[in-house]
């Protein structure tokens, strides 16, 4: 069986071949749009859905082309159905809408976290349940999966998101965007033990996560530097390195919770699982390795290039939902918001304090 799978929820597009049969991934391009939205230092969701559409179609010939297959050796089409910045989805549903109406094939809408959750499968066969540490830009969450379409939520963050707090925090040390890979290029060579940033939530019982009383503690150490102009070359470094540590401090601690949850629940568990484009910090992968042989699991992280966006993910989560049943109509309206785990209460950041 062959899929096409389709990404466009953010500010990469993306397109891919994925088969049941191995190689598994048959293509997988993703075309950075960082030139378009660099200008901004940030993400414009209307400059994104125009790159989406502009660059859409081409993806998709260059894709099969690359897979040596036309559109009828096709057995499915997916695509990103949310969430994301809704512009860019909706591009990519309605081309995804098209091939399924005009080749008669079944068209599968993916959530974009399932696509993060389900790549340790598509590379690594990982058996449910497993528990789930997912953290991208817009999420960061523990999670447990049990199944196709089936998660429970341990805990996610009351604010910001882990790559959000990477992302802020590299603007602010004047380091541009995408903040993740400059900060981890930059803390290679610095002093994590130079500035002590606090390690949000710290000791308290329970899964969550919270991010912004770091951020704001990073401003006010470069503040009392005398600003982000005033910071040597190793000022930044020591920072970017004293930022990454107490990010995967405070995602390693709030991890060990989630850990004896699982444990204690889910006896047949026997996997650490981190996905989404943080996951593709090598000492935050370094860290959770060791965490997780503590306790006895394996762990899985998925190369680099499978942890940030990418369409390979939203191919495979389309696989195995055809495999399950999981077909949708092509009257499936594009989810800004779409949780995977419905029945977990909102959380609320009162009686946070970094
Ligand atoms: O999953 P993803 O590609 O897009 C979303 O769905 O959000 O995640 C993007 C996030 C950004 O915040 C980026 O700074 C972060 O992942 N990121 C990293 C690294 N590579 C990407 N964070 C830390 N270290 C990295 N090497
Ligand atoms: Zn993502």
């Amino acid at each position: 069986m062959q899929i096409l799978g389709i990404e466009t929820s953010c500010d990469e597009t993306a397109v891919a071949v994925v088969s049941d049969a191995r190689p598994r991934i048959r293509a997988s391009l993703v075309l950075s749009q960082l030139a378009e939205h660099q200008p901004f230092g940030g993400i414009v969701p209307e400059v994104a859905a125009r790159a989406h559409l502009a660059h859409l179609d081409r993806l998709v010939g260059r894709a099969l082309a690359v897979a040596g297959i036309g559109f009828a050796r096709l057995d499915a089409i997916a695509v990103t159905g949310g969430p994301g910045l809704i512009g860019g989805v909706m591009v990519g549903v309605m081309l995804a809408k098209a091939v399924a109406l005009a080749r008669g094939l079944p068209f599968l809408a993916v959530n974009h976290l399932e696509g993060h959750a389900l790549t340790a499968r598509l590379t690594d066969d990982v058996p449910f349940p497993f528990l789930l540490l997912l953290v991208s830009g817009g999420h960061c969450q523990l999670l447990v999966a049990e199944g196709i379409g089936r998660y429970r939520r341990l805990g996610t963050t009351v604010d910001d998101a882990a790559g959000e707090c990477f992302d802020k925090g590299a603007k602010l040390l004047g380091l541009g965007f995408p903040g993740g890979p400059a900060i981890e290029r930059l803390a290679a060579r610095g002093n994590p033990e130079r500035f002590p940033l606090p390690r949000p939530l710290k000791g308290r019982p329970g899964c969550n996560f919270s991010f912004s009383g770091l951020k704001t503690a990073l401003r006010e150490t470069v503040v009392a530097r005398g600003g982000t102009k005033a910071l040597s070359d190793q000022d930044v470094a020591d920072l970017a390195a004293s930022l990454q540590a107490a990010i995967g401090d405070s995602l390693v601690e709030r991890t060990s919770h989630a850990i004896a949850e699982f444990r204690s629940r889910y006896s047949a568990g026997a996997h650490l699982v981190v996905a989404g484009g943080v996951a593709a910090n090598r000492a935050l992968r370094a860290a959770l390795a060791v965490l997780a042989a503590q306790h006895g699991l394996a762990f899985v992280a998925p190369p680099p290039e499978l942890c940030t966006d990418n369409a390979a993910m939203i191919a495979w989560a389309g696989l195995e939902r055809l495999k399950a049943g999981l077909t949708d109509g092509l009257d499936f309206a594009p989810r800004p918001r779409w949780p995977l785990d419905p029945a977990a209460p909102r959380a609320t950041g009162a009686g946070v304090k970094a």
